[in-house]
């Protein structure tokens, strides 16, 4: 098997062609403490397993990552398809964020700092 190939089932395996949003947070340190941000991490690992056992509800992948280049009042996060950027994603306003963007396609507007739909 050559390298691209390994790549390929790789992304086969974690389920890639079959998401209908992706979420990246940030887990700091700058917009947030590192202590913030794994807590932050925790509690998505924890929803994605869970709406992704939903058979009616559209399928997570989550990715976390260093900064966002916000640094400022997070954890941040940015959701895509529709490029919906959070901030101060403390753990109730993360779990609106799961239970209305997440799991139902509705963005949560008072947590919204920008917005960047791609084409
Ligand atoms: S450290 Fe979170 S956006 Fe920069």
């Amino acid at each position: 098997m050559t390298d691209l190939e390994a790549a390929r089932a790789a992304a086969e395996k974690r389920g890639i062609g079959h998401y209908d949003r992706h979420i990246f947070l940030c887990i700091g340190p700058d917009c947030c403490t590192p202590e913030e941000g794994d807590r932050a991490w925790g509690q998505l690992k924890k929803a994605a397993a869970r709406l992704n056992g939903s058979p009616d509800r559209g399928r997570l992948y989550r990715t976390k990552v260093g900064c966002l280049r916000i640094c400022e009042s997070g954890p941040t996060a940015v959701v895509y398809p529709e490029g919906t950027w959070y901030g101060c994603l403390s753990p109730e306003n993360l779990e609106r964020v799961i239970n209305e963007h997440l799991a139902n396609g509705q963005e949560v507007q008072d947590l919204v700092i920008g917005r960047n739909p791609l084409p």
